[in-house]
């Protein structure tokens, strides 16, 4: 097995206020991890460390046998010690957000091209060719000339997508890539998500849909006030034998 995800102890506090109390999080190639737990409780704060978009307090990352490029200043404020690995790691992570974060004066082609030409530095021609076939995998052909605001949320959710598979990421994040979306075009989106689980990305996935996260997960992540409280496969989360935490989450 290869190990694509090594978190441990990670804590983060905003103003004195823990938000994560010591998260341990690993994933193998392959696996589909569905974090779930009520509001507040630090899921998007944990992704947001897991790619260095917030800098946690302590604990330690490692992304596809990258370790995360963190040490203390004298006041033992978090900070980056070294901007050219923070690079390195980034380029090994993409996430997908709720509200899509398209960048809204860019075409849909441009859009999925940028990351791969001005991070990467491939050649334009061939990122091109590569975007017009992953707008082909996400159900997008025909739209490359497209501004983000001509598009449903559905279609900007898969144009989203499209951009943070053009640099063949180890591990995708995604905040509750549904939630913004109207529910007829829920389904397109976890039709896709389901899609990409199939051909084995290793996948990190917040998200409030249920039954989705019951049939795609390998491992199901129950989070409350900044702990894991409980884990395991969905057989176990959703069967009689899940910890009366997760079950009154549920029924919630
Ligand atoms: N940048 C920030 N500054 C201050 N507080 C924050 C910040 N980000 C998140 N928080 C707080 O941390 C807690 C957890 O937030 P979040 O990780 O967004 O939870 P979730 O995604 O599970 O709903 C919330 O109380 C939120 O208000
Ligand atoms: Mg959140």
């Amino acid at each position: 097995m290869t190990e694509v995800l090594r978190a441990r102890g990670i804590t983060k506090s905003f103003g004195g206020r823990a938000v994560l109390r010591g998260i341990d999080l690993d994933a193998q190639a392959g696996d589909v991890v569905s974090i779930l737990g009520g509001s507040g409780s630090g899921k998007s704060t944990f992704l947001r460390c897991l790619n260095l978009l917030e800098l946690p307090d302590a604990g330690r990352i490692e992304i596809a046998g990258t370790t995360a490029p963190l040490d203390h200043d004298r006041k033992g404020r978090p900070r980056i010690a070294d901007p050219r690995a923070l690079n390195a790691l980034r380029a090994k992570t993409a996430m997908v957000f709720q509200n899509f974060n398209l960048w809204s004066h860019m075409s849909v082609l441009d859009n999925v091209i940028a990351a791969p030409v001005h991070v990467h530095g491939q050649p334009r021609g061939e990122a091109i060719e590569r975007a017009h076939g992953l707008l082909d995998k996400v159900g997008m052909t025909g739209f490359a000339q497209h501004w983000p605001r001509q598009l449903s949320g559905g279609q900007q959710q898969r144009v989203a997508i499209a951009r943070a598979l053009a640099t063949d990421p180890d591990l995708m994040l995604f905040d509750e890539p549904t939630s913004a979306l109207d529910p007829e075009r829920v389904r397109e989106v976890l039709d896709l998500m389901r899609a990409l689980a199939a051909e084995g990305r290793t996948m990190l996935i917040v998200t409030h849909e249920m039954a989705f996260a019951r049939d795609v997960s390998s491992r199901v992540v129950h989070v409350r006030d900044g702990v894991i409280e409980s884990m395991g496969p969905p057989d176990a989360m959703f069967g009689a034998g899940a910890s009366p935490a997760f079950r009154a989450f549920l029924a919630h």
